[in-house]
């Protein structure tokens, strides 16, 4: 009777301790659950105008699950505030927030890019906004160590590795990096669908703005109505 009294308590004590234990490994411990990406910037204290871009457009929150969803990885391009200063002033504002969503995706890689291998991706990179056929895609170029991206509109140099844990890599760009989408049309669709009847809201001159598909949403609409209107008259 009397030792099992004793070896209760023991039991539960050991049983509190596995975890604790195996928890603890020689290295850092890693906090749990995939890295958050807003976290790692912030530690930085030099991105506070991209984070919050990240944040605005919710991107931010798309990022920390996609790495814990997808086993890709993903790699951040992150211009510093200078970079963001380096802007003509009211430009960031200036943008419709289909824009800062794209301009905020377009710094993002969906996969994993380790530094050692930019040099042999291969052009055009399609980013998180888009690939080349919408011009949402950059280009890079390699001399030893030094990286160069171009997008057309802007042309910036990889200047530091800010983390890089083999599935996620956060690199600081020198320049904000402005999608040609920006600045150039969209070519033209395949004729093949007809226009929409009514006029597209217009956004900023230059930007084209998502594909428009409200005549394809239109016409389910339309048979639904046409659906309707028979059940009522046949009753
Ligand atoms: C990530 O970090 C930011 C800033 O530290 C925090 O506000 C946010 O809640 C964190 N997100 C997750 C999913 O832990
Ligand atoms: C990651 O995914 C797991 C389950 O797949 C979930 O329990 C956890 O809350 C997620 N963590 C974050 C930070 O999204
Ligand atoms: C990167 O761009 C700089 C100028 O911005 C140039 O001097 C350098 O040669 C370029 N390097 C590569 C690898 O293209
Ligand atoms: C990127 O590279 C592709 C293929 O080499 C080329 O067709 C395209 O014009 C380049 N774009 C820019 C912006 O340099
Ligand atoms: C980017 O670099 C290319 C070639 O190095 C040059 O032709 C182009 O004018 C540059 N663009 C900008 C916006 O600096």
């Amino acid at each position: 009777m009397k030792t099992l009294i004793v070896q209760v308590p023991v039991l539960l004590f050991l049983i509190n301790c596995v975890p604790t234990t195996s928890q603890s490994p020689a290295a850092a411990p890693a906090p749990p659950g995939p890295p958050n990406v807003t976290a790692i910037l912030e530690k930085d204290g030099h991105f506070t105008v991209f984070i919050k871009l990240l944040q605005s457009t919710k991107v931010a929150d798309n990022l920390n699950s996609q790495l814990n969803t997808s086993n890709q990885g993903l790699t951040i391009l992150a211009p510093p505030d200078t970079a963001f200063s380096g802007l003509k002033v009211g430009m960031l504002n200036s943008f419709t927030e289909d824009q800062q969503v794209d301009l905020a995706q377009f710094h993002v890689l969906p996969y994993y890019l380790p530094q050692s291998r930019f040099q042999t991706a291969s052009n055009p990179l399609n980013t998180e906004a888009g690939g080349s056929s919408q011009l949402l895609a950059m280009n890079v170029t390699t001399i030893g160590n030094q990286v160069n991206i171009t997008t057309g509109e802007t042309n910036a140099t990889v200047s530091s590795t800010i983390y890089d844990d083999n599935e996620l890599a956060v690199y600081q760009v020198d320049k904000v990096l402005l999608p040609l989408r920006f600045y150039v049309p969209l070519p033209p669709p395949p004729p093949s669908p007809p226009p929409p009847k009514k006029a597209a809201p217009k956004a900023s001159p230059a930007y084209s703005g998502p594909v428009d598909s409200h005549g394809a949403k239109r016409q389910p609409g339309r048979v639904i109505l046409a659906m309707i209107c028979v059940m009522l008259a046949v009753q």
